[in-house]
């Protein structure tokens, strides 16, 4: 059958991410010895273990600082502009393009080899005022020649589009733009294949917010994506945004995901924050794990790098003001790891008498805290990597070691986090009776008074053979 739809040249993502997985697992394979299990210790390179992606969205103005620069390309492995590809940025005057803050951003990004995605063709915000003042067929014209423009430009540089941002209501209905106004409901569909003709390589997606859970608005946005499916309208890919409060409900966050990838679209996050407070990062760890459990979701982009230039005052990113990581970060790299089909990195120790894990105090880094049980979650708190007979949490920077507090010998040495430095206090047998002592003292890591309670503090006992001092890895 001939149809007149342009010839695709657009991989599926589940290809390249197969290929991807295939040519990492082959050269997993010449590292690591059988049985192994790797974790990867930034967010991209964890991401990557999966065939995903782990992006920011970056300011181009703050590139040349040091500490945004270089915390970018350690951690993340795909760059999104934050304005620098929007209308009003790229076509200020009609049919004057101006490329300067994107094309900055799109050789940084190939230097390093990171990954682009391109935001945003067409939105009812940041256009320039020229096009906010046309009408009917002159608009559309305006909206296809910019679609023209910049999509062409990037073509092969970019791995994906959000052709169309934030073009749907609370309740389902289309927002009354300027756009859905002047050119009727066919304006999506025309704005995608305007698109699909302008660049036939990079994904082309609908991108919104407020469609976290199954919702009448997220429930619109299906239909649409359901009858562009239906008819051949070149649409490869849904964004969901994730601008989110620590304490929200989640509940059909991954439902949401899911249905929408089964209609035949990958699935991505595309601007994740998550307000302060105390759940912001178990929040940020339940939308990594959604993703993760998604065949379809592609990759995942947080809305910025440091709380310091975030576009909201409550602190909702991954790094704080000083480009230290936050709770939330550990929380997304063990949750990035835990997908790995390698097996992930870290493992709960778990106590024999009270079933709850060996847990860092509040995901805390500093030296010196002392351990606890307390129920078993996802957190990176949680996660122990046993190597070399070192017992680890947390990884890259951050990494810290079970170390018998003092090089003590005596029962009652507070068992804590350190920074690991191979000392004999630090290093630990796991012995096939379940429990774990230390090489220095012989002494067993113990939950103190055979206590089963949350916050329960671990120490180092006389080995007695009671529950208290067994553990399962
Ligand atoms: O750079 C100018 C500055 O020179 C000028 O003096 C100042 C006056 O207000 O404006 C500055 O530009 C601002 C720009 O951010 C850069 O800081 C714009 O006013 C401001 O409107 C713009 O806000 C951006 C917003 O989109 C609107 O484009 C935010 O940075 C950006 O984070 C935000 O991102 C959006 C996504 O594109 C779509 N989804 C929601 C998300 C958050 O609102």
């Amino acid at each position: 059958m001939i149809t007149s739809t342009p010839r695709r040249r657009r991989r599926a993502w589940s290809t390249i991410a197969a290929v991807a997985t295939a040519s990492l697992a082959a050269t997993t394979a010449l590292l690591m010895s059988p049985g192994t299990a790797q974790a990867g210790t930034t967010l991209g390179a964890s991401a990557a273990e999966s065939g995903r992606y782990f992006g920011a969205a970056v300011s181009t103005q703050y590139l040349s600082e040091s500490g945004y620069a270089n915390t970018l390309a350690a951690e993340f492995n795909s760059v999104v502009a934050e304005n620098a590809m929007k209308w009003d940025a790229t076509e200020p005057n009609p049919g004057q393009f101006n490329f300067s803050g994107g094309d900055q951003l799109v050789s940084w990004a190939q230097a390093r080899g990171m990954k682009v995605r391109g935001h945003t063709l067409v939105w009812h915000a940041q256009q320039p005022g020229w096009a906010q003042n046309l009408t009917g067929q002159n608009l559309r014209n305006a909206m296809t020649n910019h679609i023209a423009g910049v999509a062409n430009h990037y073509e092969g540089k970019v791995f994906a589009w959000d052709v169309v941002n934030e073009a749907f209501e609370w309740d389902g209905s289309r927002r009354q733009s300027n756009l859905q106004r002047q050119l009727g409901n066919g304006w999506i569909e025309e704005a995608f294949r305007a698109a699909d003709a302008a660049d036939p390589t990079a994904r082309l997606c609908y991108n919104d917010y407020g469609t976290d859970s199954i919702n009448a608005k997220s429930t619109g946005i299906y239909n649409m994506v359901r009858d562009f499916k239906s008819r051949g309208v070149p649409i490869d890919c849904v964004g969901f945004q994730t601008h989110i409060a620590h304490n929200e409900n989640l509940s059909t966050y991954q439902a949401n995901l899911q249905r929408f990838a089964d209609l035949g679209v990958d699935v991505e996050i595309t601007e994740l924050d998550v307000g302060q407070g105390s759940n912001q990062a178990a929040t940020y760890g339940t939308v990594t794990n959604a993703c993760m459990a998604v065949a379809r979701c592609t990759g995942i982009t947080v809305w910025g790098i440091t709380d310091k230039y975030s576009w909201r005052d409550d602190n909702p990113l991954l790094f704080d003001g000083n480009y230290q990581k936050k709770q939330a970060y550990h929380t997304v790299l063990a949750a990035l790891n835990n997908g790995n089909p390698g097996g992930g990195g870290g493992e709960h120790i778990t106590s024999a008498a009270s079933g709850r894990c060996l847990d860092v105090p509040n995901q805390s880094t500093t030296n010196g805290t002392q351990l606890q049980i307390y129920d078993c979650w996802t957190g990176a708190n949680q996660q122990w990597t046993v190597a070399n007979g070192e017992i680890s949490v947390y990884s890259g920077g951050s990494k810290k070691c079970l170390d018998a507090s003092g090089g003590g010998t005596a029962n009652g040495t507070a068992a804590i986090i350190w920074s690991c430095h191979g000392g004999a206090n630090q290093r630990w047998n796991v012995n096939a009776n379940g429990t774990i002592t230390n090489a220095a003292s012989g002494l067993c890591l113990d939950v103190a008074a055979a206590a089963t309670a949350n916050g329960s503090k671990v120490q180092l006992w006389s080995c007695t053979g009671a529950t208290n001092q067994r553990w399962t890895l």
